[in-house]
């Protein structure tokens, strides 16, 4: 059902089930006339704070190095958006991109100026590096197999398969890629009752990435991208295939240019798979919504499910759209179909 432009029905839509908690418990003050912004923001804290979760926040996978990092982005419109990348001591980098985009005139820090930022908001500083997170960096730096338990239970947005090869970070490693495993940034898309649009992604980026990267989440248009005027996109997975294709921004100028959320989704898979070719390990989702509230999301390949709260419940949905509906990632069972567009 499509809601009339001029009552837009309030709606969360979150990349992958771990975020539906989060989703459930932001929903509330959205139906009852919260904004947007606060919406997505409460849902990307409440990744950030759990530690089961180990692509996002406290729990996160470390670099390569063992060093944690985290990147986050917010944005609701062209002109009104903030991100921080490779934050080392503060935990909730949703709201500190938050702070960045409400408090500065940048969109973005980097680094140690990120968390120096942090600590002249009062923002608490912290070890962001779990027991958990720190046991796996041990055993992949010895090559052995680094997993979630496959009971991880609803927490669960897909399996980390082991790395091909332990390299101990050494800067003369293979191609990062061929030792990347499927790892799941929070997105998070938002429309409140006044039409207002938000995004915002958070993560610790790719497992044991080389010291320094970054990747789409929190660089604006790529990971995440918010257009009053024609939508907004938010992407989960291969950080690096997304970039390559300005993924967020192609979809909501998709859009701009009259296609609809599903047409601009298979836009951008269709042109990742062109370009990139990708490797069985590699997984991209797409979340898509439109400024009048329809929405589609498509991946790669299966696994990839939207936490999606509206005034139906919050539901975990299996995408519209999978490039390669033969090959399986793991997750929990679909209850529907996602999106209406
Ligand atoms: N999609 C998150 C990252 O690649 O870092």
């Amino acid at each position: 059902m499509s809601p009339e432009p001029d009552q837009p029905t309030p709606l969360i839509l979150s990349t992958w089930s771990f975020s539906a908690r989060g989703c459930r418990a932001a929903f509330p003050s959205l139906a009852a006339g919260g904004s947007a912004l606060d919406a997505v923001c409460g849902v990307a804290r409440d990744a950030e704070a759990d530690p089961t979760i180990d692509s996002v926040g406290f729990g996160g996978l470390p670099d390569a190095t063992g060093k944690m990092t985290l990147d986050a982005a917010v944005m609701i419109a062209p002109e009104r958006c903030g991100a921080v990348c490779a934050v080392a001591r503060h935990l909730f980098v949703t709201d500190l991109a938050r702070k960045v985009m409400e408090r500065t005139a940048h969109v973005m820090l980097a680094g140690e100026g990120a968390d120096a930022f942090a600590d002249v908001m009062d923002m608490p500083s912290t070890d962001l590096l779990s027991p958990a997170a720190a046991q796996a960096w041990q055993r992949w730096r010895l090559g052995e197999p680094v997993g979630r338990p496959v009971d991880a239970g609803p927490a669960s947005g897909q399996l980390f398969a082991s790395p091909p090869d332990a390299c101990h970070g050494h800067p003369t490693m293979r191609h990062p890629e061929e030792r990347e495993t499927p790892h799941d940034t929070v997105g998070v898309l938002a429309i409140d009752r006044s039409g207002a649009l938000a995004g915002a992604c958070s993560t610790s980026g790719l497992p044991f990435k080389l010291a320094g990267r970054v990747g789409d989440s929190p660089i604006i248009g790529h990971g995440l991208y918010v257009d009053p005027e024609a939508g907004c996109a938010v992407a989960t997975g291969t950080g690096e295939m997304v970039m390559g294709v300005n993924g967020s921004f192609l979809a909501v100028e998709c859009m701009r240019r009259g296609a609809t959320p599903s047409e601009a989704v298979h836009e951008v898979l269709s042109r990742i798979e062109r370009r990139f070719r990708p490797q069985s390990h590699q997984q991209v989702g797409l979340i898509v919504l439109s400024r009048t509230g329809l929405w589609s999301a498509g991946a790669l390949r299966t696994g990839f499910i939207v936490s999606c709260a509206s005034a139906r419940g919050t539901e975990m949905l299996p995408p519209q759209f999978v490039m390669h509906p033969d090959e399986a990632v793991e997750g929990p069972h679909p209850v529907g179909a996602g999106g209406n567009a």
